[in-house]
C-alpha cells in the first residue's frame, strides 16, 4: 500500500491520481465544514466551483430542501446561507438538508479529483475513521492537500502526517513517499498540532479575522467516525 501525497490543488495531475483512492484535505475549514454538516445529519453536500453554479443549483432543487455555504476570502458569500464557519452548521441548522458549498480552495481541490477511483474527504475530525477506511481498501492512496490558493499549507500537511500515522499504527506493510514521511515525521515531533499549524499563513489569516474558535474546532481529533465519499457529483 503505497501512500503519497500531493501538496495542493495546483500540482494535481491526471496520472498520478486516475484510478486512485483519493483523500482530500483542506482541514481549515472545508473539510472540516463538509464533515461537520454530514455528522449533523445533513442529507449531501454538494461542492460547486463557482458563486452562479450554487445559486443555479439552488433555485433548480428548491428552495427549503438547500442551504449555500461557502467563502470568499474566509467571508461568507452575499446571499448565502451560511459561511465557511463548521461551528454554524449545527443539527438544528443542517439536518435532513441538502448543503450546496462553493469555497476557494476545498471544492476546487475536490473538483479536481474526479478522475480518481473513489474521493475521501478529511480532516482531523475523523482521521482514525479515514485510516480504517483506507486499510480496509487496501489500496494505493494520494493525500490530496487543498493547500492555499495553490500553495502547499502546513496545516494540511500535517494532518496528512496524522492519517498516516493512524496508517502505520495497524500496518506494517506501507510504502512512503518522501513527501509522505516527511509529514509523518512533522506529526510526530508536533503531537500538539497547533505548535506546528501557528506557523501557517491560513492560520493566521483565521486569527486575524477572529475565527480562533473555529481553529480550535478543527484541530479536535476524531471527534467522529464518518468518512466522507465524494461521488457522482455529491457527498454523503
Ligand atoms: C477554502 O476552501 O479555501 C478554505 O476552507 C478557506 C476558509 O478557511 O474559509
Amino acid at each position: 500500500m503505497k501512500i503519497d501525497i500531493i501538496i495542493s490543488a495546483d500540482y494535481i495531475r491526471k496520472d498520478i491520481i486516475e484510478n486512485k483512492v483519493v483523500v482530500v484535505i483542506d482541514m481549515l475549514r472545508a473539510t472540516s465544514v463538509i464533515t461537520t454538516a454530514l455528522m449533523n445529519g445533513c442529507k449531501k453536500v454538494i461542492p460547486t466551483l463557482t458563486i452562479e453554479e450554487a445559486l443555479k443549483l439552488k433555485a433548480s432543487i428548491g428552495e427549503k430542501e438547500c442551504i449555500l455555504g461557502g467563502e470568499r476570502k474566509a467571508l461568507k458569500i452575499d446571499g448565502f446561507d451560511l459561511s465557511n464557519s463548521p461551528l454554524e452548521y449545527t443539527k438544528e441548522v443542517v439536518e435532513g438538508k441538502t448543503i450546496i458549498i462553493t469555497t476557494t480552495n476545498g471544492t476546487r481541490t475536490l473538483t479536481s479529483c474526479l478522475e480518481a477511483k473513489r474521493i475521501f474527504v478529511a480532516c482531523m475530525l475523523n482521521v482514525s475513521a479515514i485510516a480504517e477506511k483506507l486499510l480496509s481498501l487496501n489500496e494505493d492512496v494520494v493525500i490530496v492537500n487543498a493547500g492555499t490558493n495553490g500553495q502547499f499549507s502546513m496545516d494540511d500537511f500535517i494532518c496528512s502526517g496524522a492519517i498516516i500515522k493512524a496508517l502505520i499504527e495497524k500496518c506494517d506493510k506501507l510504502e512512503l513517499t518522501d513527501l509522505s514521511k516527511t509529514a509523518l515525521l512533522s506529526f510526530e515531533s508536533n503531537p500538539n498540532i497547533i505548535d506546528f499549524i501557528k506557523e501557517a499563513r491560513h492560520y493566521n489569516v483565521m486569527m486575524s479575522l477572529g475565527l480562533i474558535n473555529d481553529v480550535g474546532y478543527c484541530m479536535k481529533k476524531d471527534i467522529t467516525t464518518i468518512v466522507p465519499e465524494y461521488k457522482g457529483g455529491e457527498i454523503i
